[in-house]
């Protein structure tokens, strides 16, 4: 990520002072689908209210955000069952957050070269919750998938949920357990 990137998100979390624990917009309406409890790991978490959320539902959460002041306001706000990696994902996931995760939430941050990444990060049986900016109802951009990049890019989980349109695709996906 460019520091101009970096500086324009640090000063936009940077007037935030808490945050409220939220679930996955993916997982609304469909948190029995939750395991429970385990391990986390959320994906561009700025300021960290789907990790709050998670922590409070039992999951011991690794967090992972390019902006420190983002990481801030969302630490300030959280316990002690959330670790804070301060990392640029343009280099992949950190090597401490590799899996295997119980969930991996990955929530209005798009990057198509790390989906097979989050794919490994899951143990099996493992829920993957996605949501990214899409085409679809939208203008194309840059930051937008094209339409079914979603179940493509994770044809091989188990697409236990999946919406397109208004310019926003979401997934939630179960890594198949070998013996499935
Ligand atoms: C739209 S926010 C989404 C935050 C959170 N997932 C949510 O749903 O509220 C996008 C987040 O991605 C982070 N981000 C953008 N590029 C990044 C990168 N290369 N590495 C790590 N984090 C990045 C930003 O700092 C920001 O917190």
């Amino acid at each position: 990520m460019s520091d101009a990137a970096r500086v324009r998100w640090d000063r936009r979390h940077a007037a935030v002072v808490d945050v409220a624990a939220m679930p996955p917009d993916a997982l609304r309406g469909r948190e029995a689908l939750l395991p429970a409890g385990g391990r986390a790991l959320d994906v561009a978490c700025g300021r960290g209210g789907v990790s709050r959320w998670l922590a409070g539902h039992g999951f011991t959460v690794d967090a992972v955000d390019v902006s420190g002041a983002g990481l801030a306001a969302a630490a300030a706000a959280a316990g002690d069952a959330v670790r804070w990696w301060h990392h640029d994902l343009d280099l992949g996931l950190p090597p401490d957050c590799a899996g295997p995760y119980d969930v991996v939430v990955c929530q209005r941050f798009r990057d198509p070269a790390l989906y097979p990444a989050l794919r490994s990060a899951l143990a099996p049986g493992g829920l993957l919750v996605i949501t990214v900016l899409s085409e679809v109802g939208e203008e194309p951009g840059r930051f937008r998938a094209p339409a079914g990049e979603l179940p493509a890019a994770f044809a091989d989980l188990e697409v236990l949920a999946h919406t397109e349109g208004d310019g926003e695709a979401s997934l939630v996906g179960r890594r198949r357990s070998p013996d499935a």
